[in-house]
């Protein structure tokens, strides 16, 4: 029926529209961000490294100590349906878990459901002049926890950073540590490009360890480009030959200038170009119907 509102949300069970979904007021994803989330790119009936999301979820749940028992399972299951009863060609799916309603309490409740979500959010990729014309990027005191590996819902640290990117007329914030090494970006991870090695920050606690930093790694290696999984301070940062982020709403993305500084030439670079074109193909390739 014309106008009738497409089922986009997956929430506990049932699918309906976004604007119908209704959590509790005590979920201790609301009050405490006691929980966990995915972002996964799909296209048609394809999802981008659908595996490698649910896994770190999963890692995020068992970390946390919230049993959502099924979950990934479950996931799997329901989001080819929910981008079906969407409607939407193109686009990506958050998912969430919380550890669920319970009497507001710090001590974990013992008898908690999981709230268990997943909306379909339409959209358009980064096109290739997108990727040419790169983006920018301020350096900030890294403010986040110590568990910068569980994918978890408190972003209010990033929400920060990025409003001061954006006073700082830059996109993008670069988390640097007290040891001044750069760690990653807001919502993305990091390489810098030194002598044509590309050097990012290892998989530790201090960042996450996104689904595309390891396809960045892998596609490096194949093209004959030296990794190296160490940081690199802010000061050698503003002097590299290329920097470039990557995160899965936008693959690999060049950064042209960091505090209002050009890195390198302040043009996207020969090996951020090489990989982001091998990157390209390889998304195209998952996200293609006989991929
Ligand atoms: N963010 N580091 C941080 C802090 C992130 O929030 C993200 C992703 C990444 C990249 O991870 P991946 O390649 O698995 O997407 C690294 C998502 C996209 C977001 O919060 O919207």
């Amino acid at each position: 029926m014309i106008g009738q509102p497409r089922d986009d949300l997956y929430l506990n069970g049932e699918f309906m529209p976004l604007a119908s979904g209704q959590i509790s007021v005590q979920d201790r994803g609301f009050q405490f961000a006691d929980g966990v989330y995915e972002v996964v790119r799909f296209k048609g009936s394809r999802f981008l490294w659908l595996d490698e999301h649910l896994a770190r979820l999963e890692r995020g749940l068992t970390a946390l100590a919230i049993p959502g028992v099924g979950s990934r399972d479950r996931f799997t299951r329901v989001l080819p349906e929910l981008v079906r009863r969407s409607g939407s060609g193109e686009g990506s799916i958050y998912l969430q878990v919380t550890r669920g309603p319970a009497p507001r309490d710090f001590s974990m409740p013992t008898s908690a459901v999981p709230t268990e979500l997943a909306y379909v959010a339409p959209q358009t990729f980064f096109t290739w002049d997108q990727v040419l014309a790169g983006t920018t990027a301020c350096l900030m005191e890294d403010i986040r926890w110590t568990r910068c590996d569980i994918k978890a819902i408190c972003l209010t640290a990033a929400v920060l950073g990025k409003a001061v990117a954006a006073e700082r007329g830059a996109s993008e914030v670069i988390w640097v540590g007290p040891d001044r090494l750069v760690r990653e970006g807001g919502s993305c991870n990091l390489f810098v490009v030194r002598g044509g090695e590309v050097w990012t920050h290892p998989a530790d606690r201090h960042i996450l360890a996104g689904v595309t930093r390891l396809r960045v790694l892998e596609i490096a290696r194949e093209s004959g480009v030296v990794v190296r999984e160490e940081p690199v301070t802010a000061e050698e940062l503003l002097v590299a030959d290329e920097v470039f982020l990557s995160s899965t709403l936008r693959d690999l993305l060049p950064i042209l200038r960091v505090d209002g500084r050009p890195i390198g030439r302040g043009q996207a670079g020969p090996v951020s170009l090489r990989l982001a074109e091998r990157m390209r193909a390889v998304v195209d390739r998952e996200l293609s119907a006989d991929g």
